[in-house]
């Protein structure tokens, strides 16, 4: 495994690739890395025939008042796990590189930037679209792979992908849980012993809402929400951001379910923002 951190050689190794009919698989994460992250890197190694990852915690998707500057960067360890997990070049930008002074353009995909998430974090889609369309075009991905844990996201970069006709296959990968049900995430390292044991609850209210939905073939948003708010105000430390019911192409909300949807939630354990959702096929 090689590591790369200059722009210029990265994409000048993928025009290379490019060149050998090559087909590259592209893993892009902020790092600190768990088996979430592993399971992208696992597929990709299977689907091509080169594979890069990048480690990069990019500062225009943080908010001001977020956790950018504690964010965990074990890269020691994320080298061994990227390079035991067969990644060939593990691409690490440097800030500076990244966004020098005046850098000045940024991707926005509007309406699904809007619900959930973007409701509470307004320019965070603005700087994953950004940066992501950054990232494809030094590292000139076949296919590259996200996961359904930011659902939002996945569905940010799938608009963002055919709008502007990017020569990129996104590949959408499931949820890697603890045994718990608790989705593996690098913020989890931030909670305490109690604040995991009530995190678990997350899960748990996901699935009571989709035994709802499950349940019957016509059902309320407010029936199914407040399925999972049971469970959730049961649970100390607990405080929800979010709790949404949308469909999961537009995540426009529903008031009604009858056929797919995705429920999903943000909510805070002590000062520890954790997301999870589930999508549920009906039709
Ligand atoms: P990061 O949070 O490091 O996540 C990198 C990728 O791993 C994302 O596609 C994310 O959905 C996936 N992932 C995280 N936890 C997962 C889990 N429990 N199961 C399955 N997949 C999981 O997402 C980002 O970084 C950034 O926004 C990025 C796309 C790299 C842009 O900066």
């Amino acid at each position: 495994m090689i590591i790369v951190r200059s722009l210029q050689k990265m994409q000048a190794l993928a025009i290379k690739w490019q060149k050998q009919g090559r087909s590259i698989g592209f893993v892009p994460t902020m790092g600190s890395l768990h088996q979430g992250h592993v399971s992208l890197i696992k597929k990709a190694r299977r689907d091509n025939s080169v594979l890069a990852a990048s480690l990069f915690v990019n500062p225009s998707q943080f908010g001001p008042k977020e956790d950018l500057a504690q964010y965990p960067r074990p890269f020691f360890r994320d080298k061994r796990i990227c390079r035991e997990n067969g990644v060939d070049v593990l691409f690490c930008p440097r800030e500076q590189e990244m966004y020098p002074k005046g850098f000045n353009t940024w991707i926005s995909v509007d309406d699904l930037s809007k619900p959930l998430c973007g409701a509470f974090r307004p320019k965070h889609f603005r700087g994953v679209a950004t940066v992501v369309a950054k990232l494809f075009q030094l590292v000139l991905p076949t296919r590259a792979y996200f996961g359904q844990k930011d659902f939002q996201q996945l569905r940010v970069i799938e608009r963002m992908v055919q709008d502007l006709h990017l020569p990129v296959k996104i590949v959408g990968c499931p949820i890697v849980r603890e045994q718990s049900g608790l989705a593996l995430s690098s913020r989890n390292s931030y909670l305490t012993r109690a604040q995991r044991l009530a995190a678990v609850n997350i899960y748990s209210a996901l699935r009571a809402a989709e035994e709802v939905i499950k349940s019957k073939s016509y059902v309320s948003e407010r029936e199914v929400r407040r399925a999972a708010e049971v469970v959730l105000r049961k649970a100390r430390g607990l405080r929800i951001q979010y709790l949404s019911v949308v469909e999961p192409s537009t995540l426009k909300p529903l008031t009604r379910v009858t056929g797919n949807a995705l429920v999903a939630a943000a909510v805070f354990a002590g000062k520890t923002r954790l997301i999870d959702n589930v999508l549920i096929r009906k039709s």
